[in-house]
């Protein structure tokens, strides 16, 4: 192997000297495009590290001269959507709530919205759909334990039910009974209740009425059918937020009940709160 290099007679290009087995290295040199393609990409390489955030330091990153960041990129295109659509908050926000609902454009605008709104806030307890859970109310159908109206929906929202945080939440109990009733009198209420559903003997003069009437129909109403001023729900339909089957009944009487939804007129916007009373009217049940 000789260290000096030669020229082959067949390419009449350089070798580098290295030989092994007959066959040779070519001393080739790179392609000129393919060369200043290179050093245009270490070129591009190290404007973008001075032009962007790209070094990453302990806490945060290298700024770039272009001050360019996602998060400002972001602030800025809220601050124009919000731009955007500040009139149609503004009437969204002062428009009288029952009218409101006679605006189209107000309505699929503040669908739209109430819907993102709905999906960040309320559906981990409502269900993504917002068919509910147990001891969370579906709100896609017409039974309602605080009123549907367009007005009574929003005050909910605003005000929550039962929470500590709002002086004007939507108070009320259901009372856990078994001090004052003995087990079989909440067996049979319990019975009974069911039994209402499933529309059987609902207003007939029983015992099991009777104990109805001088228990339960303060908050229920003598015919079972519910209080929407208090929450208490109607015992007559299908329709059931903590379970219908007598285990579960025997125990909301015997127990109680205490559902909690949280307050939304402090932690939302005033067009976010209209949007999501729109939106959850506009899921099928609203009156
Ligand atoms: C932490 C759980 C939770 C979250 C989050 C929540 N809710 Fe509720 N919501 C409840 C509970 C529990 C009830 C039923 C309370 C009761 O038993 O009366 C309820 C009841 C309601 C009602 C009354 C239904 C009726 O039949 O009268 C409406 C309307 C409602 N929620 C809307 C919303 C909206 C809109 C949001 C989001 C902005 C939301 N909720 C977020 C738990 C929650
Ligand atoms: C002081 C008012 C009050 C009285 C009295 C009362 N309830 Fe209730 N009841 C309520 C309220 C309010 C709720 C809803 C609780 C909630 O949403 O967390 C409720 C819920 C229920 C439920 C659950 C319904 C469902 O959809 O799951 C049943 C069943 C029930 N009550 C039966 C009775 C029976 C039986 C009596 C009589 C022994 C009675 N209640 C007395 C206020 C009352």
């Amino acid at each position: 192997m000789s260290e000096k290099s030669e020229k082959t007679p067949v390419a009449e290009v350089e070798t580098t000297g290295h030989r092994w087995d007959g066959i040779e290295e070519l001393n080739t040199p790179l392609p000129r495009w393919w060369l200043w393609t290179f050093y245009a990409t270490i070129f591009w390489g190290l404007v973008y590290v001075v032009a962007y955030p790209a070094v990453p330091f302990k806490e945060s990153s290298s700024k770039g001269f272009l001050g360019w960041s996602t998060r400002a990129n972001l602030a800025k295109e809220l601050k124009h959507q919000t731009k955007k659509y500040a009139h149609l908050d503004q009437i969204l926000i002062t428009t009288d709530l029952g009218k409101l609902l006679n605006d189209r454009e107000l309505v699929q605008y503040a669908l739209a919205r109430g819907s993102s709104v709905f999906i960040s806030h309320c559906s981990q307890c409502h269900g993504a759909g917002a068919g509910g859970a147990f001891g969370y109310p579906n709100l896609l159908d017409d039974d309602w334990l605080w009123g549907g109206s367009i007005e009574n929906i929003a005050y909910t929202i605003n005000h929550g039910i039962r929470n500590t945080t709002d002086p004007d939440s939507q108070i009320s109990e259901m009372p856990a009974f078994d001090q004052t009733l003995k087990h079989d009198e909440i067996v049979t209420l319990a019975q009974y209740v069911i039994s209402l559903a499933k529309l059987e003997n609902a207003g007939e003069k029983t015992p099991e009425n009777e104990l109805f009437l001088e228990n339960c129909s303060g908050c229920h109403s003598e015919n079972a059918t519910g209080d929407e001023t208090l929450g208490a729900p109607d015992l007559t339909d299908a329709i059931w937020l903590y379970g219908s089957d007598i285990v579960s009944v025997k125990k909301t009487i015997s127990s109680g009940r205490y559902g909690v939804m949280p307050a939304w007129g402090q932690r939302l916007s005033p067009a976010d709160l209209r949007s999501v009373s729109v939106y959850v009217h506009g899921l099928g049940g609203g009156e």
